[in-house]
């Protein structure tokens, strides 16, 4: 699928933008717009690494924004992971206005009101809505980036109680969850109320091997 095939569904500057990066669309991305992501639906996207499933949390928060449903928030598990899609998002879309949030848990941070799409972690996002952040009923695309952190036995349940939260606050928002590796993604997919896009694509081989005695083998 190329990105023409997709334009007239696209918001005008969403495809300017786009345009000038890709052509054509990668396999997880072409199954996420069959599995309707611009219409809105909630999905599970379990594709491998470097396969392309930023840009299509991208396509669900810019549409979002630029249509004026409303705002986006980026979840991920990491402080360093945030600032880095900050960086890469803000030098993408220039004309709309992004936040990092991930500092101070015991400050509601207003100033965020005046931003369409907030970057951010869980436990930070966790704490926003504990503060009751009043521009939380405002998102529309909540995206959850390598959601098998909630497996992690420490940091896991907080995220679970989190998407838990904002599922029950944001009812008629788009959920999209993201992963390079989940185990029971049909599970997973259940709990969201999302469809599931899987795929095998991946830009770079994988190798299989054994490492023994400083020495991996391959297989
Ligand atoms: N349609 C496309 N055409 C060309 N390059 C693309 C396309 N979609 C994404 N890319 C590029 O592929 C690279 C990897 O994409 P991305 O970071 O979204 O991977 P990912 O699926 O999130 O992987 P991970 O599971 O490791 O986080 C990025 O540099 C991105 O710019
Ligand atoms: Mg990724």
């Amino acid at each position: 699928m190329e990105l023409k095939d997709i334009e007239t569904r696209l918001h005008p500057y969403l495809f300017e933008v786009l345009e000038k990066e890709i052509k054509g669309l990668r396999p997880a991305q072409e199954k996420a717009i069959k599995s309707g992501l611009l219409e809105g639906k909630n999905l599970v996207v379990c594709t491998p690494t470097a396969s392309g499933k930023t840009l299509i949390a991208e396509m669900a928060m810019l549409q979002a924004i630029l249509n004026k449903k409303g705002r986006a928030v980026y979840i991920v598990p990491l402080k360093a992971l945030a600032s880095e899609k900050y960086n890469e998002f803000k030098s993408r879309y220039s004309k709309v206005k992004i936040a990092l949030s991930i500092g101070d848990i015991d400050s509601s941070d207003t100033y965020l009101e005046k931003y369409d799409l907030i970057i951010t972690v869980a436990e930070k996002m966790d704490s926003l809505i504990r503060h009751k952040a009043d521009w939380i009923k405002y998102l529309h695309a909540v995206i959850i980036d390598e959601i098998h952190l909630l497996t992690d036995s420490s940091r896991g349940p907080t995220l679970e109680i989190l998407i838990t939260l904002l599922r029950r606050l944001l009812k008629k928002s788009q959920f999209i969850a993201l992963s390079a590796t989940i185990g029971n993604p049909e599970e997973l997919a259940k709990w969201l109320d999302a469809n599931l896009v899987t795929d095998n694509w991946r830009p770079v081989k994988l190798h299989k091997g054994v490492y023994y005695n400083g020495e991996v083998e391959f297989y």
